[in-house]
């Protein structure tokens, strides 16, 4: 079977969740690509295609679902499994809200997973998750993949009848904000000019030379875990960096 994984992954746990599906399709004698939608915008033909993102409040980020809506074309009933990275489960209703899309694209949906993940925002009001939380989730990431997979035969069809106009309100709400939220990040002068802040923001909205963010900023958060000296501050204050797998 030919799989395709696309993925949309600001601080790395829905990366590193989309290459533990890849490894196990291989291993299971499947050809996989795995693509970021940062870098994608075509995606061919496949048996199987795989659609997997983080939660940003309650949703998939309104850049996921924009890139559904874009740049997946139109099938016959090819396969899809959908799955999201959230730091609680209560509230992660990304799925849905893709599913609904690819259904009605004509893709027959066979599985949706939510995995819980470390959390990444917590420069604001929440604490970071401990180191071991952090690692009982990435073991139990890796083992709830491998249960997916071996479930998949038995898994139907899947439907998605619920309105999702709320929950795509919910993340239109949320990307308008954080353009305004991506105001409170600051370089001060501990910056060594690397660059990488600017490199890898996937909004293009940093330029670290003149220490300044535009408008913007989807609050992946990907600056401020990624930086290599810690010089960026929200609302004037450092945060111990999420490191992902550490
Ligand atoms: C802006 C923002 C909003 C978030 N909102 C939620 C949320 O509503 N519920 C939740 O469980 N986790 C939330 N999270 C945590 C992330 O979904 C979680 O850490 C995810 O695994 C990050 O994936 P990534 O490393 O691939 O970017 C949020 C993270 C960010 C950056």
């Amino acid at each position: 079977m030919n799989v395709a994984i696309f993925y949309f992954s600001g601080t790395g746990n829905t990366r590193m969740t989309a290459d533990t599906y890849a490894d196990l399709f291989r291993r299971a004698g499947h050809q996989v690509t795995t693509s970021s939608m940062e870098d994608c915008d075509q995606v061919g033909e496949c048996d199987l295609i795989l659609i997997g993102g983080p939660i940003y409040a309650g949703n998939m980020p309104d850049y996921v679902i924009q890139w559904v809506r874009k740049t997946v074309p139109p099938s016959q009933g090819t396969k899809a499994i959908i799955f999201t990275t959230s730091a609680g489960l209560a509230n992660a209703h990304g799925v849905r809200s893709i599913g609904k899309k690819l259904v009605r694209k004509g893709y027959r949906v066979i599985d949706t997973q939510t995995y819980e993940m470390p959390r990444n925002f917590y420069i604001d009001k929440y604490a970071p998750t401990p180191k071991e939380e952090q690692r009982q989730q990435l073991t139990r990431m890796i083992s709830q993949v491998g249960e997916s997979l071996t479930n998949l035969k038995e898994t139907g069809e899947m439907t998605f009848p619920e309105n999702v106009l709320g929950i795509d309100l919910l993340a239109d709400v949320f990307r308008i904000m954080a353009k305004s939220m991506g105001h409170n990040f600051h370089i001060d002068d501990s910056c060594v000019g690397c660059g990488k802040c600017e490199k890898n923001c996937p909004k293009a909205n940093i330029r670290h030379a003149e220490k300044r963010y535009g408008s913007s900023c989807m609050m992946c958060t990907r600056c401020i875990h990624g930086c290599p000296v810690n010089a960026i501050s929200y609302k004037g204050k450092k945060i111990e960096q999420y490191k992902v797998g550490n």
